[in-house]
């Protein structure tokens, strides 16, 4: 089966025939009926704007029927855990209820957050592998702990697009960001691995106490050893920004925050006026591409004028995630490529 949990589980030659397949939806913009008479079902335990929208909006491009639903507001709230005594707010099992959809269905989208509180549940991607295992079709992974694979794709076929073909050796710095919220990890690492598999020059700029985990770094610098780009780190924001063609700005949460969350919101709140990205930051790089996932707090991560300005490209980034997305489900569901 097809699952779609993490690009790390599937080989770069998917990965490339995916990108590809996204860069000729965006020229192409084709409506069809190659996935008529298939369902899909899309299941958000957090909120979202652009997936929810764009994974909706693929599959009508491919001519399949979307039905959305939203744990806890609308529809039961649903149990994650495996051997609880379900004596609280959840009324229904993922169990039962992804062994139901997936009668229905001919493949599911799902959206389970890190905990940010157990860290091992978060490492272990343990919500959503829960989903996986009790559906018997299969499952795309719309954002969970560690990854955000729907939004991996997107990044690199905007980077693709936008740099004009092969990247290899250009400069991405992945730029940590502040933020009144610990946010989840799986857009960095996603990011971090997206583009080291385009052999790009990798900085991941962030401050002491938030690097990323050291298996994602591990994952990378492999992924950048079969493209033939690196993977460094460095606390030194400006130095890193220099020379740089993509400024991937994202805030995430330090280490510390699953065992002193006030010392880490300390931390994360001190880094607020150096981390924030202005017009200045990006007069030292060459002319860099400005890249958010969305949503972006204005005046806090980035300021107004740098989402504002010509080197801004995070509308095109939220584009491609229709245009990979439509790819994703195709591969999803073997439907060969039409044109
Ligand atoms: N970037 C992204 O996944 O956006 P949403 O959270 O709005 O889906």
């Amino acid at each position: 089966m097809n699952h779609l949990t993490s690009w790390t589980d599937l080989d770069d030659a998917t990965w490339r025939a995916c990108l590809d397949r996204a860069l000729w939806h965006r020229q192409n913009r084709a409506w069809s009926q190659s996935a008529a008479a298939k369902a899909l079902g899309l299941v958000f335990f957090n909120p979202s704007l652009r997936t929810r929208a764009s994974m909706d909006l693929a599959a009508a491009h491919l001519g399949a029927h979307a039905v959305t639903l939203t744990p806890g507001n609308g529809t039961w709230g649903l149990e994650t855990r495996d051997g609880v005594t379900m004596d609280g707010l959840a009324a229904e099992h993922v169990k039962e209820a992804f062994g139901v959809l997936s009668r229905y269905v001919d493949a599911l989208g799902v959206r389970t957050f890190a905990t940010l509180t157990d860290p091992e549940a978060d490492a272990e991607d343990r919500a959503f592998r829960a989903v996986v295992d009790a559906s018997t079709v299969p499952v795309v992974n719309l954002e969970s702990a560690r990854w955000h694979p729907c939004q991996e794709l997107g990044d690199a076929a905007t980077i693709t697009d936008h740099l004009g073909g092969d990247v290899r050796g250009k400069k991405l710095v992945l730029h940590w960001a502040p933020h009144p919220k610990p946010l989840p990890r799986a857009v960095p690492n996603s990011a971090l691995l997206m583009a080291a598999r385009l052999g790009m020059e990798v900085i991941v700029a962030r401050p002491d106490g938030f690097g990323l985990d050291a298996d994602v770094l591990d994952l990378a610098r492999d992924a950048a050893r079969r493209s033939g780009g690196s993977v460094t780190e460095s606390s030194d924001r400006v130095g890193a920004l220099s020379g740089a063609s993509v400024v991937y700005a994202k805030a995430w949460a330090g280490s510390g925050v699953y065992g002193s969350p006030d010392h880490e919101a300390q931390q994360r709140a001190s880094h607020a006026d150096t981390w924030r990205l202005s017009s200045d930051d990006l007069v030292q790089t060459d002319r860099a591409a400005f890249m958010h996932c969305l949503p972006v707090r204005r005046g806090v991560v980035v300021d107004g004028d740098v989402l504002d300005g010509d080197r801004a490209i995070h509308l095109l980034q939220a584009e491609y995630r229709l245009h990979a997305q439509k790819a994703i489900l195709e591969w999803v569901w073997g439907l060969g490529a039409e044109g």
